[in-house]
């Protein structure tokens, strides 16, 4: 959708998973200073810089619930490297991972390229986009290796409850499974509800993978800076992937994230109540369309995926590109999710009131 965005003028934006906020100044400010000093013009550790790690390992403390020791954390190029390297560390050619789907795409793509058979898993949308349980201990078989778990979820918002965390780690340790959790949405939960890691289940200490990244929390999209924490006994696996892939992450990017972590907490707090009010706003926005739409309001994240009510809803893709073109708005079809997403559309609340506002009147004209 960026790329045929290009082609029409003017168009509100609903499609990008990013932030649209500036990255606080405070940690661009650290990045320049690293360069100015000279710390970045070499490799750092393949694991990352030690400070870095140690301040990784306080906040998973503080905010996880998860006692890591230094050695259990690995700074990646954004929790994309990290959950790419843990995927490949985990399965063998062949191997199933069970993915709950609507999914994010990039999670089926990393595991086909890691020669794994991605098992889609649907949710139940009348629930909130929530978990069948007795459907994903059905999906298990003597392949499945693995599942992937992304809470709060991208496309759907959705956050699931530390009940169901825990019983999905419950499947785990039944059916010898490693769970690899993406957790790139922690801060972003609204309505007083907490985000819970499986990480900090004492008895999931050996199977679980948990990943994690500066780019949502801090707005720090470009500087491709995450982490993740497993057992130390994962590392050297882990590491096989990470080094190949990446040697180490951008060393400039570990230092404005060292900032992140030591600097200021306001602007997470900002963020959140920005997005909490935005999707109060879009909400608002949607049940105006309601003979368009139907939704489930997200629970967390910025996103959220509503269903087309529309007979030419059908296929999202033709839907979005007559948004595109005669409405000129831009989102992002269902089917970019796999097949359980087909007749929705993601929306990206990440952006400014007004570009909701614009977004909406547009749709308004085009539906009303
Ligand atoms: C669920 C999820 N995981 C990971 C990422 C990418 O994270 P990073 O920039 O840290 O690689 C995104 C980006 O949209 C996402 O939505």
């Amino acid at each position: 959708m960026t790329r045929l965005s290009k082609q029409v003028e003017d168009v509100a934006f609903l499609s990008w998973a990013r932030p649209t906020s500036g990255t606080p100044e405070h940690i661009g400010k650290a990045a320049a200073a690293a360069i100015t000093q000279g710390l970045v013009g070499g490799y750092s550790e393949n694991a990352g810089i030690v400070r870095l790690r140690e301040a990784i390992a306080a906040k998973l403390k503080r905010d996880n619930n998860i006692e890591a020791d230094i050695s259990e954390i690995l700074v990646t190029v954004g929790a994309i490297e990290g959950l790419s390297a843990a995927v490949m560390a985990v399965i063998d050619p062949g191997d199933e991972v069970l993915l709950f789907s609507p999914t994010y795409s990039t999670h089926i793509r990393q595991v086909v390229i890691a020669s794994g058979v991605p098992v889609l898993v649907p949710t139940v949308e009348e629930n909130d986009f929530t978990l069948d349980l007795d459907a994903v201990e059905k999906a298990i078989t003597s392949r499945t290796r693995a599942m992937i778990v992304c809470s709060p979820n991208n496309p759907t918002g959705t956050v699931l409850s530390e009940d169901e965390l825990r019983a999905l780690a419950e499947l785990a340790l039944k059916h010898n499974l490693v769970i690899i959790t993406d957790e790139a949405y922690e801060y972003f939960v609204f309505d007083g509800r907490q985000h819970f890691s499986i990480g900090s289940i004492p008895e999931m200490k050996e199977r679980v993978i948990s990943c994690y990244t500066f780019t949502k929390t801090y707005a720090m999209t470009g500087y491709r800076i995450g982490y993740l924490h497993a057992d130390a006994a994962w590392l050297p696996q882990i590491t096989k992937a990470h080094i190949p892939f990446a040697i180490c992450a951008p060393v400039v990017s570990q230092y404005a994230a060292l900032a992140a972590l030591e600097g200021p907490q306001d602007c997470v707090v900002e963020f959140r109540e920005h997005y909490q009010t935005a999707r109060d706003l879009m909400c608002k926005r949607l049940d105006g369309l309601s003979s368009v739409f139907s939704y489930r309001k997200p629970g967390g994240s910025y996103l959220m995926f509503p269903k087309i009510l529309l007979d030419e809803g059908k296929d999202s893709m033709t839907f979005c590109k007559n948004l595109l073109f005669n409405g000129r708005v831009s989102a992002t079809p269902g089917v970019a999710f796999g097949l359980g997403g087909e007749s929705h559309l993601r929306l990206s609340f990440c952006v400014s009131f007004d570009e909701i506002n614009r977004a909406f009147d547009r749709m308004a004209e085009l539906y009303g």
